[in-house]
C-alpha cells in the first residue's frame, strides 16, 4: 500500500483490502453509511466491498443513472430527498464508489446536505483515480456547461485500487489516459513519453505510472487547492475540451477524455500559433493524441455553437476567454487570453484537413 498525503487527508494506492479503509469504517461504526454508486458500479464494484467489509452490511446503496448527461441538479435533488427519507444526519458517512461522475456528484451531495457531511471516495475508473476523486472539486453540470455548479471540499480519504480498472470498457479506460497524458504535458517529457508508450497496452497499467500521475495532480493541488493560480495548469486542454464535451452532451456524447484529448491538441496548436510551443513538439503531441482520440466531423454550425459556449467558461475573467498554453512538453502556463476567432480557426483547420483527406 502506498500512502500519499493530500491537504488534510490520505490518498492510499494499492489493494483496498490492505488499506486503512477497515479502520476508518470502525471509526464510523455507530453512524449510518450510504454508498453512492451508479448502474455499473452497483453491479460490478459495490458487491465486492460489501462482501469484504462487515461495516458496510447495513449500508444503503444509492444508484445514480450512469453517464455525464445525468450529472445534474435534478438528480442531486432526488438523492437529497432520498437521504432525508433515510433520516441521514450530518454526522453520517457517504461513500462514493464510481467514476468521475459519481465522485463529483457524490462529493457535492455530501458537501451541501445539511450544510456538509463527511464523504470518502473509492474511484473505480482511471479518470477518477488520476483526477476527479482527488483535489476536492465537486459539482454538477448545468445544461451544456460542464461543472458549472459546485464547491471545493476535500473527502475524508481516497482509496485507489487498480483492481476496479478491469471492470472498465476500453473507451472508459482511454478516457483516463487523457488526463495522464495531460499530467505528462504539464509536468515532464519523461512522464509524457511513458504514458504514450503505455497506451500500446492500456489494460496493463504499471502501478508506478499510476502513482506518478496521481502525484503530479496531488502536488499541484497541495500548493494551490482553490485554484488561485498554479492549479489552473490542470485545466490544460479543458477550455476547448469542455465545450466539445458539453456540446456533444446534446447528441451521441463523447467521453471526457476524448474531448480533453482533442482540447489538448487544439490548445497545443494555439500554443504554437502564439510562438510558445515548437512546431516539432506540437507534431509529436498531435500525432500521439489524435491516434487515440480522433476529431469527429463538425459542421460550421456545430463549430459556431461550441465557440459560443466558450464565453461562459468558469476560467474566464473580465469577459476574456482564458486558457492554458504549453511552453514546451513538460511546461504549461496559465491565464492566456484567446479569442473566439482563434478557436474557430483551430476547428476549421482540422475540419479542412478532414476534407482534404476525403
Ligand atoms: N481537473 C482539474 C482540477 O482538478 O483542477
Amino acid at each position: 500500500m502506498h500512502s500519499i498525503s493530500a491537504n488534510d487527508y490520505e490518498l492510499e494506492i494499492g489493494s483496498i483490502l490492505d488499506s486503512s479503509f477497515a479502520s476508518l469504517l470502525d471509526k464510523y461504526s455507530d453512524v449510518k453509511k450510504i454508498i453512492v454508486s451508479d448502474d455499473n458500479t452497483s453491479e460490478h464494484c459495490v458487491p465486492f466491498l460489501i462482501s469484504n467489509y462487515d461495516g458496510l452490511a447495513e449500508a444503503e446503496v444509492v444508484i445514480l443513472p450512469a453517464g455525464e448527461e445525468n450529472k445534474s441538479l435534478a438528480i442531486v435533488a432526488n438523492v437529497w430527498e432520498l437521504l432525508t427519507e433515510y433520516g441521514l444526519g450530518r454526522h453520517d458517512l457517504i461513500i462514493n464508489v464510481g467514476g468521475g461522475v459519481v465522485t463529483d456528484m457524490g462529493g457535492f451531495i455530501a458537501s451541501c446536505y445539511k450544510r456538509g457531511m463527511q464523504f470518502i471516495n473509492i474511484p473505480t475508473s482511471l479518470l477518477s483515480m488520476v483526477d476527479a476523486s482527488i483535489g476536492g472539486k465537486t459539482g454538477v453540470n448545468l445544461d451544456h456547461y460542464k461543472n458549472q455548479i459546485g464547491v471545493f471540499n476535500d473527502p475524508e480519504a481516497v482509496y485507489i485500487d487498480p483492481i476496479f480498472l478491469s471492470t472498465l470498457e476500453s473507451n472508459e479506460l482511454l478516457s483516463g489516459y487523457a488526463e495522464m497524458i495531460k499530467h505528462g504535458l504539464i509536468h515532464s517529457t519523461d512522464l509524457f513519453k511513458k504514458v504514450i508508450e503505455q497506451l500500446d497496452i492500456p489494460f496493463e497499467l504499471e502501478l508506478e505510472l499510476l502513482k506518478e500521475s496521481i502525484q503530479v495532480k496531488n502536488e499541484v493541488v497541495k500548493r494551490d487547492p482553490l485554484e488561485g493560480g498554479e492549479r489552473k495548469i490542470l485545466n490544460f486542454g479543458h477550455t476547448i475540451g469542455h465545450v466539445i464535451e458539453g456540446f456533444m452532451l446534446g447528441s451521441e456524447g463523447m467521453t471526457h477524455g476524448h474531448a480533453v484529448g482533442i482540447g489538448m491538441v487544439f490548445e497545443a496548436y494555439l500554443s504554437t500559433k502564439k510562438g510558445k510551443l515548437s512546431q516539432e513538439e506540437f507534431k509529436i503531441i498531435e500525432s500521439a493524441i489524435l491516434d487515440v482520440f480522433p476529431v469527429p466531423t463538425f459542421s460550421n454550425d456545430d463549430i459556431q455553437s461550441m465557440t459560443a459556449l466558450l464565453t461562459n467558461d468558469k476560467k474566464n475573467k473580465g469577459g476574456k476567454i482564458l486558457c492554458c498554453l504549453l511552453e514546451k512538453i513538460g511546461e504549461c502556463t496559465f491565464d492566456h487570453e484567446i479569442s473566439e476567432q482563434e478557436v474557430t480557426e483551430v476547428f476549421l483547420h482540422y475540419k479542412n484537413q478532414q476534407i482534404n483527406l476525403n
